[in-house]
């Protein structure tokens, strides 16, 4: 078997907003190829992790390394090209309402490049049949399903190809069927396209269907790292719980405000 390359490597990442905790040490090592998943309660610092990977925040302490190269004392300049390597699929589809599919989806490549609008046209074009939408370029995003959108948000976060693509949430709020359909798109572009995919979620069936592996975060820490297999036997009560669904257990929902003021330095 070919030998592992860390794509993403985030090493004792620590990020304070204010005063306040919300990365607490988080170490992991994201391999080329793979489909990661980052998965955990509501607040637990999901997105403020990804976040970081994409070089959009700064940590307080720590560092982001991409095949080595430091993301965090990057100039804008060198930030910028890395960028787009970069495919990012934010928490809400984030489509533009005054931009029909195609010039949705064609934005990365206005921005980016400055290839000939008859060639965005036939990118777009290709990226949307990778999604299952060619034919939808002039629909507005009003005139799209909830499922839709998140296709639409797929095919702009390929759009300029990129090596690594970022999801936050790609199936919140999507019923379990159309909920499965953008997992198996995620998937399929990955193999496709040979991407490395970094997704967030808290939804497990996405977990089980997608991840070959996962990293499951509370309160801003890592508590196991490993295939959805292992996550399941994992002997930490609060994988357990969370995994399960359960409502007894370590995670006290009703404190769970006082435990993030516990995090704030005093
Ligand atoms: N820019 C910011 N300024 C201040 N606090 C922030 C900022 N971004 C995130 N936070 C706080 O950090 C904590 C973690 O937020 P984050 O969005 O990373 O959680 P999450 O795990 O993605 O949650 P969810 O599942 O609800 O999306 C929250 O308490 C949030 O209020
Ligand atoms: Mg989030």
């Amino acid at each position: 078997m070919p030998e592992k390359r860390v794509a993403i490597s985030v090493q004792n990442l620590v990020k304070y907003f204010g005063g306040r905790k919300v990365l607490d040490g988080v170490s992991l090592d994201i391999y080329q190829g793979e489909t990661f998943v980052i998965m955990g309660g509501s607040g637990c610092g999901k997105s403020t992790l990804l976040r970081h990977m994409t070089g959009a925040i700064a940590p307080t302490s720590g560092k982001v390394f991409f095949h080595g190269r430091d993301l965090t004392t990057m100039n804008d300049e060198e930030k910028e090209k890395l960028k787009r390597r970069f495919g990012m699929c934010f928490q809400s589809a984030a489509l533009l309402d005054y931009l029909n599919v195609a010039d949705n989806v064609g934005l990365p490549l206005v921005e980016h490049t400055h290839l000939d609008p008859k060639i965005i046209r036939m990118i777009v074009k290709m990226k949307l049949g990778l999604v299952g939408l060619q034919g939808y370029e002039d629909l507005m995003p009003n005139m799209l399903s909830g499922g839709m959108k998140k296709r639409v948000g797929l095919a702009r976060a390929i759009a300029l190809d990129p090596e690594i693509v970022f999801y936050d949430e790609p199936t919140a709020g999507l019923d379990p069927v159309v909920c499965a359909v953008v997992d198996k798109l995620i998937l399929d572009l990955s193999h496709k396209l040979l991407l490395t995919s970094i997704v967030v979620t808290h939804n497990m069936e996405s977990v089980y269907r997608i991840a070959d592996r996962a990293a499951m975060l509370y309160r801003g820490k890592v508590l196991e790292v490993g295939t959805p297999e292992e996550i399941k036997n994992s002997k930490n009560p609060i994988v357990q719980q969370f995994i399960h669904g359960q409502i007894e257990g370590p995670i006290d929902f009703l404190r769970l405000d006082q435990e993030s003021s516990e995090l704030v330095d005093s």
